[in-house]
Parts: structure tokens; sequence; C-alpha cells
């Protein structure tokens, strides 16, 4: 893998967020759930300890837990002190200040590293990345992917995303990304062609308003699967 430490920005989101990005309802909790781009986000160390199957796969687990404080530690302020400057592409509803944001993202840092020797131990944490994981067709019921595909549509071209969608339909019966928006809060200049790409695929597409909003405009997720 080309990946490396230095060019990512480890930056976790938490259990309940990953709830309401997603829409989840308990008896999606209860299916075998993908969590695609996980990075350091809590989602799967709090589902795992209600009693759920989560598995993780990001080319950050490559690397081992200190590798990955030591990345987190030195990137924390900044992502903070970029947020305080782009201020008003957010919305400070649920979370109130810079401040807030900073504590609630540090604690499901702090959730997820506490729990991944463990997790890559039981292949919770699998080191792997778009287009191409390393799973069988179909291995799980639910693949979701938070804040990777649509995000970065600057730094991956159309092409990715469409592989991107194909392969998460490949290895789960439904897909969900969120959010559909780039950085700088625009909606992504892939959505549309990776839609129709989809739809050409056999793939059905939809999208879902959803109750969480944190960046500016992003409140729509796509649901994709294969029936
Ligand atoms: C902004 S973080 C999102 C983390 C988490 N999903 C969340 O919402 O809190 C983006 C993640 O994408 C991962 N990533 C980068 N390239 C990837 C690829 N080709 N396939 C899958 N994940 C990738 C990074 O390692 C990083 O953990």
């Amino acid at each position: 893998m080309s990946f490396s430490l230095d060019s990512v920005v480890p930056w976790g989101r938490s259990f309940d967020e990953y709830v309401a990005m997603f829409a989840l309802e308990p008896r999606d909790l209860r299916r075998r759930i993908l969590g695609c781009a996980d990075g350091s986000a809590a989602f799967n160390a709090v589902a795992n300890r209600a009693g759920g199957g989560v598995v993780s796969v990001d080319p950050l687990y490559e690397y081992g837990a200190v590798e990955i404080k030591q990345r987190i530690d030195a990137v924390f302020q900044s992502v903070l002190d970029e947020t305080e400057r782009n201020k008003d592409e957010f919305v400070w509803r649920h979370v109130q200040s810079v401040a807030e944001l900073g504590e609630l993202r540090k604690t499901a840092m702090d959730e997820f590293l506490a729990d991944y020797e463990a997790g890559v131990k039981e292949y919770r944490y699998v080191a792997g990345e778009l287009p191409s994981l390393p799973f069988m067709d179909q291995t799980y019921e639910l693949a979701l992917c938070s804040h990777f595909l649509f995000l970065y549509s600057e730094h991956y071209d159309l092409q990715f995303h469409i592989d991107s969608l194909k392969e998460l339909c490949r290895v789960a019966e439904e897909v969900r990304v969120f959010p559909l928006t780039e950085l700088g809060a625009r909606p992504s200049r892939h959505l549309k062609q990776t839609i129709d790409a989809c739809i050409q695929a056999g793939l059905n597409p939809r999208i879902v308003v959803v109750d969480y909003e944190f960046q500016k405009g992003a409140n729509r997720m796509l649901r994709l699967s294969t029936t």
C-alpha cells in the first residue's frame, strides 16, 4: 500500500454521530456491519461493547496504537484551529463551540485507541483500502462509509468513486455513505455521475435526509442496495 501515516489526519467521530449520520435503527445495529474508512472513530469500539458485530477497514490500521496516537496528538490542535478559522462552514447546534468539538472528538478517539489492540487481534480492525477490499462477496449485511467518499472529491476522481461504491456493494448487501458534500461545504462534484453509474450497474441508489448536520448543507446520505 502507498498509504503513509503523515498523509492522514485522524479525526474520529462518536458512536452517536454514526447512528445519526446513517439513521441507524436498533435492528441495523444487530446486522453484520463493515465500517469502511472508520479511522479513529469510536463506532466499532462502542458497538462491539454493546454486542454488535462491526468490522472496520482502513489503511490506517497498518499502524500500531502508539504510532496512531502520536499522529492524533500531532494534528489535533491544528485541526481545531482550522475549524475555528472556518467556523462559518459548520452548524453549531448539537456541538456549540470548537472547544466542545475538541472534547467530543478526543473522547471518541480515546475510545478507539483503548479498543484498538484487542480489536486488531479479534479481526475487527483490518488494514485495507478502497477501491479494493480484502473481503469475500457479500460478507456484510451493511457497509457504512463516513467522511471519506465524496468529502475528498478534489483528491479522488469520479472513477475512484464509482469503483469504490461498486466494491462496497460487492462486499455488503446494503451501503450507506455520508456526507454527500465535499470539503468547503459544497455538494460533491462527482455525486450525480456516480449515481448515474450506479443505476447503470443495477444498483439502487436513494438519497435520504438524516437528522445530522454539522458541516453546513451536509445532511444527506446515499443508500445503495443490490436488491
Ligand atoms: C476523515 S477520516 C474519517 C474517519 C471516520 N470515518 C469518521 O467519520 O470519524 C477519513 C479516513 O479515510 C481513511 N482512508 C484514506 N484512504 C482510504 C482508502 N483508499 N480507503 C478507505 N479508507 C481510506 C483514512 O485513513 C481516514 O481514517
